[in-house]
């Protein structure tokens, strides 16, 4: 948890543990933009979940990402709420993790402005995320633009090592660790430079009714993805929408992308290897395989459904965790801000 790494970097800690026994800092970041996808799951909140034993976790709420498109005050603060829910929901434990809405601890905007400095506009012009979230719209923020510094403050604020995210955010990493390593270069040593963790599976969840796009809650086409909050026949009839390649055999074989893509949340959510499950549907068609695939997934939001709604009957509990996590966020990042003034020569010293 932070507090252990917090000692450990504090000027009266007794002792700075190790790099060998210095279990690794992860941090990740969520927008709350409505309620996570299965692909949200699958290719971040899972692992992050998974993982809370092996590392010292920071989970945020990146509210201020948000901002980046046009969002309304009521919707925004509900969506900061029900999004911590869900993550909490997931199996997020704050006992574990340290969890916060970005804007409670103000250091990430100050450390964004100041990493702008060292970030080229040519490296953000080339994002591929800015260039697909501003194709074909007029009203593109400069907050748009600057995403991918803010998410980089994010980071390095925490002096994360990893960074576990789906694939559509390793192109940000990257640029993370070029601002980071030309921060330390210039100004000396003062930021870790992370890594990114995408796994080799579940890191690109596509679309169910065009397995050429990834699966997004933003893509306006409902039948498109499944939401964590999605009831059981939504989801069953979502699933029995889900397009499937020609022929009638369950194969995950490169031809038949849908078919790669069912049996690999169908392999992630049970845990049993594809060729497994391959063999099971043998000559039974695409239809007997989908209408499992639907409670297999069933199965797997209907207990977090069920904390959510512990959640919703009490949002007092929520913001009580989440000011906690500032807390312990804000600790952290007001020493790494103290010292990264210094390194500038900003103020009056
Ligand atoms: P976002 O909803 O864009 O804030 O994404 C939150 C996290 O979910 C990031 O780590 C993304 O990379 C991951 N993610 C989003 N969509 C998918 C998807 N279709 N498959 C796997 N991971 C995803
Ligand atoms: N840009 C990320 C996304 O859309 C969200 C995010 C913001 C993030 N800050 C982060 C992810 C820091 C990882 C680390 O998914």
């Amino acid at each position: 948890m932070v507090a252990g790494r917090v000692e450990g970097t504090s000027a009266t800690a007794v002792a700075e543990p190790s790099e060998t026994v210095r279990r690794q800092r992860v941090f990740s970041g969520m927008q709350p933009s409505g309620t996570p996808t299965l692909g949200n799951y699958l290719g971040a909140i899972r692992n992050w979940v998974v993982q809370q034993d092996q590392y010292d976790n920071v989970f945020c709420v990146v509210d201020l990402h948000a901002l980046s498109l046009p969002t309304d005050r009521d919707t925004l603060r509900a969506n900061t709420l029900n999004l911590a829910a869900a993550l909490l929901a997931a199996g997020i434990d704050p006992a574990r993790s340290v969890l916060f809405a970005q804007s409670d601890v103000r250091e990430h905007s100050e450390l964004c402005w100041l990493l702008t400095s060292v970030t080229q506009f040519g490296e953000l012009r080339r994002m591929t995320q800015f260039k697909d979230k501003s194709a074909g719209r007029e009203d593109v923020s400069a907050a748009l633009f600057v995403y991918p510094v803010l998410q980089a403050a994010d980071i390095i604020l925490y002096d994360a090592d990893l960074v576990p995210v789906g694939d559509d955010q390793r192109q940000h990493v990257e640029l993370t660790r070029d601002i980071a390593e030309r921060f330390n270069r210039r100004y000396g040593q003062t930021f870790v430079v992370p890594k990114p963790d995408i796994k080799a599976e579940g890191a690109r969840i596509m679309a169910l009714d065009d397995p050429s796009q990834k699966m997004s809650k933003s893509s306006g086409r409902p039948m498109s993805y499944i939401a964590l909050t999605d009831d059981a026949d939504t989801i069953r009839r979502k699933m029995k929408r889900a397009v499937t390649d020609s022929g009638s055999e369950v194969r995950a074989v490169p031809d038949k992308p849908a078919l790669v893509n069912l049996l690999t949340i169908y392999s992630l959510l049970t845990g049993e290897d594809v060729p497994t499950i391959e063999e099971r549907y043998a000559g039974r068609g695409y239809g007997a395989f989908k209408t499992d695939l639907a409670e297999v997934v069933v199965a797997t939001v209907t207990p977090i459904q069920a904390r959510i709604a512990e959640y919703a009957a009490d949002p007092g509990a929520v913001q009580a965790i989440l000011a906690d996590g500032a807390d312990r966020a804000r600790d952290q990042a007001s020493r790494k801000m103290a010292l990264v003034r210094d390194r500038i020569g900003l103020g009056a010293g």
